[in-house]
């Protein structure tokens, strides 16, 4: 399978997941397992979700993890400072990362943004310098878009 066949799966799943279940907290779970089953090279993938304005983690695969990041702080809070994606190449060039496992040496932070509103983010972290590209954004992009039609993140 090309990486492209397996996010075209990895949408799929999520397809099904979403479609067949209606608690946010089982979809979310579930959620973030897909991605880590399907997407190689990664060593954590999960949800932050804006909570008294912080994110707060949520659910998430991988070694434990802060528990929370400051909006403008970490790769996370800048994404949400900004209602912008990040795309680091090497988070030890990235001033102000927070290392949640020592192994992370690239990201990829995708805002939750729905109504112009920020919910959260998608976190997706890899042991591999430049692990994310061009095509890992469209993917991931349109993963957190069918999120948006399911979830209700506040009340997550
Ligand atoms: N590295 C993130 C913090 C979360 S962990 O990667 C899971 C950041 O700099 O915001």
């Amino acid at each position: 399978m090309t990486n492209e066949q397996k996010y075209k799966y990895m949408l799929i799943l999520l397809e099904g997941q979403l479609s067949s279940e209606k608690n946010d907290l089982a979809n979310l779970s579930n959620s973030a397992a897909i991605i880590k089953a399907v997407m190689d090279r990664i060593n954590w993938a999960g949800f932050y979700i804006m909570r008294e304005n912080t994110l707060v983690l949520t659910t998430f695969q991988g070694l434990p993890a802060c528990n929370r990041v400051e909006i403008g702080k970490g790769v996370c809070g800048v994404a949400v400072a900004q209602k912008k994606l990040k795309r680091i190449e090497n988070v030890h060039e990235f001033e102000g990362h927070i290392a949640c496992d020592n192994a992370t040496n690239s990201e990829l932070v995708i805002p939750i943004i729905k109504d112009d509103v920020v919910y959260g983010v998608l976190d997706i972290d890899s042991p591999y310098i430049g692990r994310f590209t061009g095509l890992e954004e469209e993917y991931l992009v349109q993963f957190v878009d069918k999120l948006n039609k399911y979830i209700d993140w506040s009340k997550v």
